[in-house]
């Protein structure tokens, strides 16, 4: 028998199965299926009460979109495409378990299934449906230039491979806080099926943290897997990658900075005190009250030009015009 005649075949049965029977295929409503690995979509042949013996003349399993049968049962014979058998390992006719299994699951055998099943005491059909999932690797994130530091900022790329359905990245900080929003992403389709996620997040100078973390959540939301980079300070703009919580380390700068903004405080508080002595010492020698409201004017000039701390030499000035 040639497919074309089992399909004409079929095509009868299923007209012919509708009617009233002593028997019902009973199939899961959905099943799921690991892109890779072996899928199960359960039938099961379910007989009225005190119907026993029953014998299956007829078995034949087809998909939504398919025209030729992947499995048939007729005759004593078993016909089907390669990666589809019962999943009964020695079935035979009076094994009312005609449950499919499918070897290799791949993208394309997501879908709705038709099982059609003929009994010497009558028959049915019944679909099934497949959902296919395939996990997402562990994010990989690189610098996308060799220069992404803490203090010239730069732009980081997140990549995974392999997954379905489409799924998401997410950016998060050091302290969790989310960065999505930063980020851009862009999906792929591969020609199996599969996605290819890359999201590239940027990195402001001045405003970098030491960590950021990638994951990956599939289509339901859940989170998958992630991996965490470390961002540098200063020279050493090479990232460690891998997603061990691990100690980061603290950056010399970070003690560095401080003391030297510091240090600096103190050199301009000493040259101002300084500066300040001086000019009221100045003004103590050329100050006469003759001449208080000339020189009330001149210090405002001269004060606009000097810039620094103007309120209190004013207010001095004034002390010492009145002295
Ligand atoms: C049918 O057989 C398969 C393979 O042995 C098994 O995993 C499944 O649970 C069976 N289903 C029913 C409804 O008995
Ligand atoms: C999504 O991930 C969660 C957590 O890992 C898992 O429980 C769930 O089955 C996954 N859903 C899909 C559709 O992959």
């Amino acid at each position: 028998m040639n497919m074309a005649s089992i399909g004409i075949f079929i095509f009868t049965l299923i007209l012919t199965a509708g009617k009233a029977s002593f028997v019902n295929v009973h199939c899961k409503t959905e099943n799921m299926g690991q892109y890779g690995q072996q899928s199960l979509l359960e039938c099961a042949v379910e007989t009225s009460q005190g119907v026993t013996d029953v014998v299956i003349r007829t078995v034949s399993w087809k998909k939504e979109g398919v025209d030729e049968p992947l499995l048939v049962f007729h005759k004593e014979q078993t016909i089907k495409q390669p990666r589809y058998s019962f999943a009964e390992p020695s079935w035979n006719n009076r094994n009312m378990n005609v449950s499919l299994h499918i070897t290799n699951t791949a993208v394309e055998d997501q879908g709705v299934y038709t099982c059609v099943v003929m009994t010497d005491r009558g028959g049915e059909t019944s679909e099934t449906r497949l959902k296919v999932t395939a996990k997402y690797s562990k994010p990989n994130i690189s610098a996308e230039s060799e220069k992404v530091t803490q203090s010239t900022g730069g732009t980081l790329v997140c990549n995974t491979v392999g997954g379905y359905p489409k799924g998401e990245i997410r950016w998060f900080g050091e302290l969790n806080e989310d960065w999505t929003k930063s980020a851009k992403m862009e999906v792929k389709k591969t020609e199996s099926g599969l996605f290819e996620l890359s999201s590239k997040l940027t990195l402001l100078p001045g405003s970098t943290y030491s960590m950021y973390t990638c994951a990956v959540f599939n289509t339901s939301g859940g989170k998958e897997d992630e991996t965490t980079f470390e961002v540098r300070d200063g020279q050493d703009a090479s990232g460690r990658s891998g997603g061990e919580p691990g100690k980061p380390s603290v950056p010399a700068t970070t003690i560095v900075a401080p003391l030297v903004v510091i240090g600096s405080l103190i050199v301009g508080l000493l040259g101002l005190i300084l500066y300040r002595r001086r000019s009221i010492q100045a003004r103590r020698f050329s100050a006469t009250p003759l001449m208080s409201d000339h020189r009330e004017v001149r210090t405002c000039e001269s004060d606009a030009e000097e810039g620094g701390s103007r309120e209190m030499d004013r207010g001095k000035t004034s002390q010492d015009t009145l002295a």
